[in-house]
């Protein structure tokens, strides 16, 4: 039967999923939701044969799939594989990966990569992102990268311990280019918020209908976040049968200047002349919600409500006097906000992307590329148990931002560059998404409202305390492709 990748509200017990979800790797439909990460970048070898045999062997052994990723909630016991029993683990190439394994692609043929992008890969559209130039990245991420492995769990130790393993059978197949190691932050309430302070991972496109059941309870009338399988599936154009998908991944290691964030949210409040009750106000207007979820278009101060606030979009705000157009989760998810007038709400939402990223710290023993990747992810692991959202004066942080989708230039470039960069979106002079923005910036300044709900606005800038530091483009293909890449040469 042909799977439809229109449908949403999946129940995974339907026989018409499951050999989907089977062959499918986690961490694409649902987040992994383990503390502790870690992300290895490898280089192949020339020896073509062997690095096949084993990356055979890592998806009989350890990788994750989304069915049995949802059996157990996240994580599922490895049976007689020496895998710790919560491990989760993926495993991505890059176009370049393909090729070094002998593949070769037609253009226009049924077995090339949908997407041009993916191809070409993310240093090339470091002008069209404006990113830094690549001379500007960390070293490690200027190198050719083939594959990206990424291993998560819940037990620092035991991910410890499996990463060890890794780098062991790594060694004769491939380079270890580059590691990046990240951990979930939560605040005092145990919730998941990133370097700044603000809850994270809160508003998702959801597959599922045990997800979209949770959501319904607090309405889906103003902001359906149901998205269909097409949003970040697509056939993997080297698997067999009606059933193998993939999915394309963007990887940014963006880094967060959270002292310069903190001084300057403190210069708006000065700006703005908020009073000390405010006090948390100036931050909400640059994310579009308060540091415990609160949205600012809905509230004008903190609610402290669990779930968070999800059920809104902007239409009772469409001169951004209580969000301003600026705010980050406005720019990224405008919800059919009416001053669009080139998209209608079915089109942006297309544009939609699944997160799935982590925050890291590290300090400068992590930072010297002169290391070898051993010692040096050794001490990015070490550091990782100390991890605290209050960075220390030599430690850099911020987030190892991932995102899944179907389409690299439609989803998040189109989300990137045409609105986040954008100063006239979403409407004339809006300026940069004051969190994510990239660019140089132009005369227009963002335009701050001084009351929630009032005209009255100060002129202030806000953007560029996040800096990306490199990443690449990846595709997870299906289980199956991964099994078989050794025995059958498909080149
Ligand atoms: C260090 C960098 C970043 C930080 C600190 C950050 C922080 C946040 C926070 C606090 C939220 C609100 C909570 C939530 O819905 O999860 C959010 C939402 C979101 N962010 Fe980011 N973000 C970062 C980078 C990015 C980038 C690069 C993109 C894409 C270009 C992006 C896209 C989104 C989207 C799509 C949402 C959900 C908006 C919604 O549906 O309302 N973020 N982010």
């Amino acid at each position: 039967m042909v799977v439809d990748l229109t449908q949403s509200n999946i129940d995974p017990n339907n026989p018409i999923y499951q050999p989907l979800l089977a062959d499918l790797q986690g961490n694409i439909l649902t987040s992994h939701d383990c503390d502790y990460s870690a992300h290895i970048f490898i280089q192949f070898k020339p020896n073509r044969n062997a690095v096949r045999q084993w990356i055979a062997n890592f998806a009989k052994t350890r990788i994750t799939s989304a069915q049995r990723q949802g059996e157990t909630g996240g994580q599922f016991p490895q049976k007689n594989t020496g895998a710790s029993p919560g491990l989760f683990a993926n495993f991505l190439l890059s176009y370049k990966g393909y090729e070094a394994l002998g593949f070769k692609f037609q253009v226009g043929g049924n077995r090339e990569f949908p997407s041009p992008a993916f191809k070409v890969g993310l240093a090339n559209f470091r002008s069209i992102l404006d990113d830094p130039p690549v001379e500007d990245w960390q070293p490690g991420f200027q190198t050719q990268i083939h594959g990206f492995i990424l291993l998560a769990d819940d037990d620092w130790s035991q991910l410890n311990n499996q990463a060890k393993i890794l780098f062991e059978e790594l060694e004769p197949i491939a380079d270890i280019v580059n590691t990046e190691v990240g951990r979930v932050l939560r605040n005092s309430k145990g919730q998941a918020i990133e370097h700044f302070g603000f809850r994270d991972g809160v508003s998702q496109p959801l597959f599922f209908k045990e997800d979209l059941d949770r959501a319904k309870q607090q309405g889906i009338d103003k902001w359906d976040p149901s998205a269909p399988l097409e949003l970040v599936l697509v056939k993997d154009p080297l698997g067999e049968g009606e059933y193998s998908f993939g999915s394309y991944c963007v990887y940014r290691k963006l880094e967060q200047d959270v002292s310069g964030f903190k001084a300057a949210e403190k210069a708006l409040f000065q700006t703005l002349k908020l009073s000390k009750k405010e006090e948390e106000r100036a931050g909400a207007l640059v994310v579009g919600r308060f540091r415990d979820g609160t949205p600012i278009t809905q509230f004008p101060t903190e609610q402290n409500v669990d779930p968070v606030p999800n059920n809104f979009n902007y239409d009772e705000d469409l001169r951004g006097v209580k969000c301003p157009f600026h705010a980050h989760i406005r720019k990224v998810n405008p919800r059919g906000d009416k001053n669009d007038r080139h998209q209608t709400i079915e089109e942006q939402r297309q544009h939609r992307i699944v997160r799935r990223a982590i925050s890291y710290g590290e300090l400068p023993n992590a930072r010297h590329h002169s290391l070898s990747p051993q010692v040096r992810f050794n001490n990015q692991l070490a550091h990782l148990q100390n991890l605290t959202r209050y960075p220390g004066e030599d430690e850099k942080v911020g987030l190892l931002f991932l995102c899944f989708q179907s389409d690299l230039f439609n989803q998040f470039m189109f989300m990137q560059k045409n609105w986040s960069n954008n100063h006239h979106f979403v409407t004339y002079t809006t300026g940069f998404d004051a969190l994510v923005g990239q660019g140089k910036p132009k005369t227009s300044r963002q335009k701050w409202h001084n009351q929630w709900g009032e005209n009255e606005v100060t002129e202030f800038d806000f953007y560029h305390f996040v800096t990306m530091q490199g990443g690449e483009y990846f595709f997870a293909p299906s289980i199956s492709f991964l099994k078989t890449i050794a025995s059958n040469f498909r080149e």
